[in-house]
C-alpha cells in the first residue's frame, strides 16, 4: 500500500535577485518521515526550509501540502504562467508547517508561555484562558513546565530552544521543520534539545531535520538528503547516505566531519 506524500515538492526554484540559490528541488514527503537534511554551508538549506513554510516564496515549481497545490497558477499578460501566494492562504500554511530556528526566534520581551500562546491567540484567536492550557500542556511535554513566568534572558540555549519548540508544537503542526536547531547551543545543552526532537520522532510526527550531528541524523532519519549546487546531490537511507556514500562531494561532506560516531 503506498501513502500519499504529505508534502510534495516539484521543480522548486529560489534566486535572490540573479542568484539562484534552489535549482530544482524535487521531494516527496510521506506521513512519519524523519528526513535529514544535510549540506555545506550556504548550499540552500535553510532557504529550502523557508520556501517550504513561505517565509520565502519560491521563485518557481509547486509545493503541496496533504494533496493541494499551494498558491494559484495565473497567466500573465504574455501568456506565462505565474503563481500568486495569498498571504491568507500563507497564514494557513504556517499553521499546518512548523519551523524551529537556529537562533530560536523567541520574542525577549514576553515570559516562555507568553512566547508559546502568541499564536494560538493572534493568529487563532484562541481564548486567553484555553491559550494558556494548551502552552502549559507543551512546556510541560518539552519538561519546562516550572519556567513558564520565566523571560529568555533567563533561559539557557537549550531550555529557549525548547520553548520554541513548544511554541511551534502549539499549533498542533502536520509537519515540523527544524533549521539547526542545536548550533547555536553550547555543547552540553545539545542533549537535551536533540532528546526533545528524538522524543517527537518516536511518536511518529513527520520532520525535516537540517543539522551538522551526523550521528544524530543515523539514527533519528529514515532518509537522508545531501544538498549541493540547489539540487538534491544525493538521496537515500541513512546507511546509503552516510556509511556508503556514492557521491564524491557527498564523500568529501563527510570527510569533513570525521568526529561522528555511529
Ligand atoms: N534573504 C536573502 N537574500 C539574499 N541572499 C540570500 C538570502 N537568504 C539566503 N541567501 C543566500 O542564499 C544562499 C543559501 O543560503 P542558506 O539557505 O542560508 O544556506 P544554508 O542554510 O545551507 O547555509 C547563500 O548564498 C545566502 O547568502
Ligand atoms: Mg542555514
Amino acid at each position: 500500500m503506498t501513502t500519499s506524500p504529505l508534502l510534495r515538492v516539484t521543480g522548486l526554484h529560489k534566486s535572490f535577485g540573479r542568484d539562484p540559490v534552489l535549482k530544482g528541488i524535487d521531494l516527496d514527503v510521506a506521513p512519519g518521515d524523519r528526513i535529514a537534511i544535510l549540506g555545506a554551508s550556504g548550499s540552500g538549506k535553510s532557504t529550502l526550509l523557508r520556501c517550504l513554510n513561505f517565509m520565502e516564496l519560491p521563485t518557481a515549481g509547486r509545493v503541496e501540502l496533504a494533496g493541494r497545490a499551494i498558491g494559484t497558477e495565473r497567466k500573465r499578460r504574455d501568456g506565462s504562467t505565474e503563481i500568486a501566494y495569498p498571504e491568507a492562504e500563507l497564514t494557513q500554511v504556517r499553521q499546518r508547517v512548523g519551523m524551529v530556528f537556529q537562533q530560536f526566534n523567541l520574542f525577549p520581551h514576553m515570559t516562555a508561555i507568553a512566547n508559546v500562546m502568541e499564536g494560538l491567540r493572534t493568529v487563532r484567536g484562541m481564548p486567553r484562558e484555553e491559550a494558556q492550557a494548551r502552552a502549559m500542556e507543551q512546556l510541560r511535554r518539552v519538561g519546562l513546565a516550572e519556567k513558564a513566568d520565566h523571560y529568555p534572558s533567563r533561559l539557557s540555549g537549550g531550555q529557549k530552544q525548547r520553548v520554541a519548540i513548544a511554541r511551534a508544537l502549539a499549533m498542533e503542526p502536520e509537519l515540523l521543520l527544524f533549521d539547526e536547531p542545536t548550533s547555536a547551543l553550547d555543547p552540553e545543552l545539545v542533549g537535551e534539545v536533540l532528546g526533545v526532537i528524538r522524543a517527537l520522532a518516536q511518536e511518529g510526527r513527520t520532520m525535516l531535520l537540517v543539522t551538522h550531528e551526523i550521528g544524530f541524523a543515523y539514527h533519528y532519519a529514515n532518509r537522508v538528503l545531501f544538498i549541493a549546487d540547489g539540487v538534491i546531490h544525493e538521496a537515500g537511507t541513512p546507511d546509503e547516505v552516510l556509511k556508503h556514500p556514492k557521491q564524491a562531494r557527498t564523500q568529501a561532506f563527510l570527510a569533513s566531519h570525521n568526529e561522528f560516531t555511529f
